[in-house]
């Protein structure tokens, strides 16, 4: 039987959407400055395309994708756009000084979006799709065209909407199952058929796009890989709008694990899977759970005798992978109290970290300073944390900590006394509470009425050891408006409320952004 070689293989183009439908999920938006450096720890792991943000959105997002286009030069660059000139436009102009740029065009093509979000016809439809097709190659010869739920499409009507697009000039075609409808063998199936009958097929490459609402978008996506996609459209920890899109780990690992499954290759740098999976979840603030596959503390833990003996004797036995291939180990570069700026610089700089200037610089290796005089070996982890924490841009820390005093006893009421520094002037607050945490809430509540819900409080630790940092994550809600914060500490009091004051300064930010699939057309 015919088996393919590594040279007989074509490429499985990884397209990340961690910095656009990954800021989707409820909380996970992210700064400019925050985009940029997950933008740059993607370029280091090799992702051939990523896409940075839907320009319309909000000036915001126009000033990332702009952004993410100047410093990255490797991947190409990608800005969403629904199939209308507006929205063209400024995806084209925000994607000015990329060194490879994509306009990514969509419009909805299923029945029921079309009849009930879009009310147009289809033959509408598909004229709007040519049109904008036709429009995005006036800025770029790379255009990626989505039928938003394709899932949910007529076979008939995505054969006549992708052929037309095709000609139109779209170079690769992504099939979206925008609701996380579908099981494998059915997308599979659909992906196969569209290959088959789509006349002028061989011409552009097909992507698959699958959310997670029934956990099924990575096996969808591989079973779309063995039909024939060659784009993967997937979010670093399978971060995303509702339950989620394709880990991008997950697809990375299955290909390279499975080259007798896969006839195609991915030619990413897994060793800084783990750095990326931990930077997007230190900056989103969405903790990775345990279980995790790849990226979770315990995917490579083996906790029975049986298991463990296994290992030792030979590790096959029971790891279809290692751990070091994705990072587990490689990351584990330890900085002391006694390293130097440089030694901190460099170590920044491998994890894509850039200082603006000397004074940025020098604010993150004070703070780094302080955290070495209580824990020993400072792991890239922390690092992440502390440049995570010290933000980088001012103009987000409208509520600062001066100082925190907690007094907890048996026996007694906990309290606490909070010094907030807010909008420049300071002020004072005490309280008592169910414990520390809450007593200190509850005075920043006194400072700051806020009139938010709590909706989430979890303590992590960042590395293992007493020692530790503690990492708090913090989501809040206000009229509909959900947002995440993070903070660490080797004190797990003064974290919770640096990840209060971080989700509140969120909160307190004028955000105003469309979303790309509710907005109006
Ligand atoms: O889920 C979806 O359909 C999308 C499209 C914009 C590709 O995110
Ligand atoms: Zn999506």
């Amino acid at each position: 039987m015919w088996s393919p070689t590594v040279t007989d293989k074509q490429k499985l183009v990884i397209f990340d959407t961690t910095l656009r439908d990954g800021e989707q999920s409820p909380g996970a938006s992210m700064t400019r400055e925050e985009k940029v450096r997950i933008a740059k720890a993607l370029e280091r792991m090799r992702v051939d395309v990523i896409e940075a943000g839907f320009p319309i959105a909000s000036q915001g997002d126009f000033e990332s994708v702009q952004a993410v286009a100047k410093v990255v030069r490797d991947s190409t660059v990608c800005g969403l756009a629904r199939a209308l000139d507006r929205d063209i436009d400024r995806a084209g102009e925000a994607l000015k000084s990329a060194n490879s740029a994509r306009i990514h065009t969509f419009i909805a093509t299923s029945p029921i979006h079309m009849q009930m979000k879009l009310r147009m016809q289809p033959e509408q439809v598909l004229e709007q799709a040519v049109h904008a097709v036709k429009r995005a190659r006036q800025f770029t010869d790379d255009v990626e065209f989505s039928p938003e739920d394709a899932g949910r499409s007529e076979l008939d009507f995505l054969c006549r909407i992708i052929e037309a697009v095709i000609d139109a000039g779209a170079a690769t075609v992504n099939i979206p199952d925008t609701v996380g409808y579908n099981v494998p063998e059915q997308f599979g199936g659909l992906i196969r058929a569209l290959i088959e009958r789509v006349p002028n097929a061989d011409k552009a490459v097909f992507s698959v796009h699958c959310h997670n609402d029934l956990g099924l978008a990575v096996a969808n996506s591989l079973s779309a890989v063995v039909n024939g996609a060659r784009q993967v459209e997937c979010t670093i920890n399978g971060l995303g709008e509702r339950a989620g899109n394709a880990a991008l780990e997950e697809i990375v690992m299955a290909v390279r694990t499975r080259q007798d499954v896969f006839a195609c290759n991915v030619d990413l740098d897994t060793t800084q899977i783990i750095t990326c999976s931990r930077l997007v979840s230190n900056i989103t603030g969405f903790p990775v759970q345990p279980n995790k596959a790849i990226v979770g503390a315990n995917a490579f833990a083996h906790e029975s005798g049986i298991h463990q003996d296994g290992v030792l004797k030979s590790r096959e036995t029971y790891e279809i992978m290692r751990a070091e291939d994705v990072g587990w180990s490689a990351n584990r570069m330890v900085l002391g109290k006694h390293s130097g700026r440089n030694a901190f610089r460099t170590r920044l700089r491998d994890l894509g970290v850039e200082f603006g200037s000397e004074e940025e610089l020098n604010e993150v290796f004070s703070r780094f300073k302080q955290l070495a005089d209580k824990k020993h070996d400072i792991y890239d982890e922390d690092l992440q944390a502390l440049v995570t924490e010290t933000g980088l841009d001012e103009e987000h820390q409208h509520i600062k900590l001066v100082s925190l005093k907690v007094c907890s006893e048996t026996g007694e009421l906990p309290s606490a006394d909070v010094v907030l520094n807010v909008g420049g002037r300071e002020q004072s607050a005490a309280a008592t509470g169910g414990g520390p945490v809450d007593a200190s809430f509850k005075a920043i509540d006194t400072m700051v009425a806020a009139g938010v819900q709590l909706l989430l409080y979890s303590v992590n630790n960042i590395t293992s050891g007493t020692d530790s940092q503690g990492e708090v994550t913090v989501r809040l809600e206000k009229g509909g408006r959900i947002v995440n914060g993070q903070g660490s500490d080797t004190d797990i009091v003064t974290a919770s409320v640096k990840a209060y004051l971080n989700a509140l300064n969120k909160m307190l930010s004028p955000v105003q952004r469309a979303h790309p699939q509710v907005a109006d057309v």
